[in-house]
């Protein structure tokens, strides 16, 4: 088997290669003037392929297309750590369109794999060949061990939201400690509230954990009221560090110690690797 360490995912695509035993291709990509992509794999496959690639942006789906539609001869197995555009999974307002659906009908593949997908119910819009499912990897286990191996005082772990709420519980049992539950209404896309709440965190050491971490605003103001309730020390994990705009900025603004992340996005803040889920699903364990 041959990796395809798509243009956003070359550290991880590597890894990945590195975890299985087996080749890393070549892959040459470039933007054309009038802003088309290439992209050409620089060497012959051998009839059984795994692409990583994640779908940060816009240009990286078409990336993900161009390198199915380049490698669709023989067996292929897709990976798309990150699946942007996973928050659009219903028709919130009449007339739009349920783009996780759009973009994963694309998906011409043997097997796909996605790490803690927004809503594991937008697998069902992948149509694989011979009728398989895609499969919704979890990386909480990763970073309830990399958590574990920090030093912390008296530890608990906070969902900002309910909608984490699964993500905690898993990442707690992998880390063996405590987690409490926030509530959150997004006011607008940059800006949410989260109710007022007295956690018991005094002298203690938090990590608020979420599925991504996006402008910040989730984070931030969870931040503020953990800091505001006499938490000792403040950290944020995340699978997807999306940190769009000024959201680094934000975070640090409000308090926090440090950002935790994967590498479904490859960013300075991703200190855990998710290649080994990546290699367990490749090899059916
Ligand atoms: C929401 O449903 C997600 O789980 C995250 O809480 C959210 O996407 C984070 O976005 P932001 O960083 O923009 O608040």
């Amino acid at each position: 088997m041959k990796v395809l360490g798509g243009p956003a995912s070359q550290l991880l695509g590597s890894r990945v290669a590195r975890e299985i035993g087996c080749e890393l291709a070549i892959v040459e990509f470039k933007q054309f003037p009038d802003g088309e992509l290439y992209l050409r794999i620089a060497e012959e496959l051998d009839g059984d392929t795994l692409i990583v690639q994640s779908t940060t942006t816009n240009n990286d789906i078409i990336y993900l297309l161009q390198l199915i539609d380049a490698a669709s001869d023989g067996y292929l197995r897709v990976a798309i750590p990150y699946f942007g555009y996973a928050r659009q999974d219903k028709r919130f307002k009449l007339g739009e369109p349920i783009s996780a659906r759009a973009i994963a009908k694309a998906i011409d593949a043997d097997e796909s794999y996605v790490v803690n997908i927004h809503d594991p119910a937008s697998l069902d819009h992948f149509h694989l060949r011979n009728g398989k499912k895609a499969v919704n990897l979890s990386a909480a286990g990763l970073i309830g061990n990399y958590l574990k191996g920090m030093e912390f005082t008296s530890p608990l772990l906070i969902a900002p939201d309910e909608g984490a709420t699964a993500l905690v519980i898993d990442v707690s049992k992998a880390m063996g400690c405590e987690f409490d539950v926030l509530v959150k209404k997004r006011v607008t896309p940059e800006r949410v509230e989260i109710q007022p709440k007295t956690v018991h965190v005094d002298a203690r050491d938090v990590v608020i954990v979420d599925d991504m971490i996006s402008t910040g605003g989730t984070m931030a103001e969870a931040i503020k009221l953990l800091r505001g309730q006499g938490a000792r020390q403040v950290h944020v994990a995340c699978i997807h560090p999306v940190l769009s705009l000024n959201a680094q900025l934000r975070l640090y603004r409000a308090g926090v110690d440090s950002i935790i992340a994967t590498d479904t996005i490859e960013k300075t803040e991703s200190v855990i690797s998710v290649a080994p889920i990546i290699k367990k699903a490749v090899e059916g364990c």
